[in-house]
């Protein structure tokens, strides 16, 4: 289940101008967007805080008080002070932001329908029965961590309170992953195969131990014995983005620049991240970059924006940033969070508006929480 989206809503006791219509913004100019958030964000002062994915379009980039990796950014939401809270990213980042903040304070999503398609790769429902169905070949609870990425649903993240499980994030994946195996002798791992794999493979894990569970198929489309020798169960997900990229993209790359040197995040497939020189998180990928030595050259496995902005960050410095696609990888739901939508939910913040709330209900945020939490500890 979603979180409750509540798109428009007053404080108590304030009294207010009715909220500003989104119409009004579709037709504005960039110029007068950008001047409008400028304006607003001033207006609303330090009772706003803006959190920004580096995924983001530039024109709302920009405006971000901070910026990061899915860890980092749920560790400015823990530590905010802020009355507000506005995400540009995606839905499961505002509902974390909802679950490590106090009550009082306010979680918000521009655009409600910027998503994240793998996320939308598992529900409830679905690991629902795929923990009924394991069960009939062995205990579920006394064998098996489930460990949910952290892009995925509030309620996938409070299945896991309750059944021993914990979150993780594309940086963390390994330690959290050995710290369910210090639970329990397996792992469910869900949504994303590709993290799963490249984790359990550099903790030394073997390929025939780490089957796929294809949730729409019974018993996940595995046998008992496979079932039994498995350490990881993962589960049917990955990222239409980072899907796109190839092997073959960094055999060229190879060929044609031999000091070349590659970066790929863990949402990629198994034989890109083998195939690259460093394997890690957006926060990862930019502080390897930008670290490296002058007159480097790069070819970057993840989402277009960040590889555009990091090209163009990198150039004084004489290092060339290339994609690893000739497709165009953007994620096509983080751009959703456009200057319009930003402009729009900063100022009816300052006429008193709260509009697109996350709020993640209470007896699903107690338990999501308490695995956010040991994530945070543990990592
Ligand atoms: P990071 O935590 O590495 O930023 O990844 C989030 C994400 O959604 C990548 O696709
Ligand atoms: Fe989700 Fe992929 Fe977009 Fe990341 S890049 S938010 S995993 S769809």
């Amino acid at each position: 289940m979603q979180a409750t989206l509540e798109t428009t809503e007053r404080p108590a006791n304030t009294l207010t101008a009715a909220p500003i219509k989104f119409e009004r913004f579709q037709a504005a100019q960039e110029a007068e967007l950008q001047a409008r958030i400028i304006a607003a964000k001033k207006k609303l002062g330090n009772r706003l805080v803006i959190l920004g994915h580096h995924y983001q379009q530039e024109s709302v980039y920009r405006h971000a008080d901070y910026t990061g990796d899915s860890l980092k950014l749920s560790r400015f939401a823990a530590e905010t002070d802020a009355e507000y809270i506005v995400f540009l990213g995606v839905h499961f980042m505002a509902e974390v932001a909802d679950i490590l903040s106090r009550p009082e304070q306010i979680s918000i999503l521009p655009d409600l329908s910027a998503g994240c398609s793998m996320a939308d790769m598992a529900n409830l429902a679905k690991v629902e029965r795929s923990r009924r169905e394991l069960a009939k070949v062995l205990d579920f609870d006394a064998t098996i961590t489930p460990i949910t990425y952290i892009n995925s649903a509030a309620d996938l993240k409070a299945f896991c309170g309750e059944h021993g499980g914990i979150v993780c994030t594309s940086t963390n994946a390994t330690k959290i992953i050995e710290w369910g195996f210090r639970q329990r002798e397996k792992v469910l791992f869900f949504p994303d195969q590709n993290l799963g794999r490249w984790s359990g493979y550099k903790m030394g894990i073997p390929l025939e131990q780490m089957p796929v569970w294809d949730p729409d198929l019974p018993m996940g489309g595995l046998t008992e014995a496979q079932i039994k020798n498995a350490k990881i169960l993962l589960w049917k997900g990955h990222c239409a983005v980072h899907q796109m990229f190839r092997e073959q993209n960094i055999t060229r790359f190879r060929a044609e620049h031999p000091d070349g040197i590659v970066i790929s995040h863990p949402e990629s497939p198994f034989e890109v991240c083998l195939n690259s020189d460093y394997v890690g998180s957006t926060e990862y990928i930019l502080k390897t970059v930008s670290e490296a030595p002058a007159g480097t050259r790069w070819l970057v496995g993840t989402e277009l924006n960040l590889v555009n902005r990091l090209a163009e960050q990198m150039k004084p410095q004489g290092k060339i940033v290339q994609f690893m696609s000739h497709v165009i990888c953007e994620c096509s739901t983080m751009a959703r969070i456009d200057p319009q939508h930003l402009a729009w939910t900063l100022e009816n913040l300052a006429e008193g508006n709260v509009v697109n709330r996350i709020k993640v209900p209470e007896h699903e945020a107690e338990l999501a929480r308490l695995t956010l939490q040991r994530m945070l500890d543990a990592s």
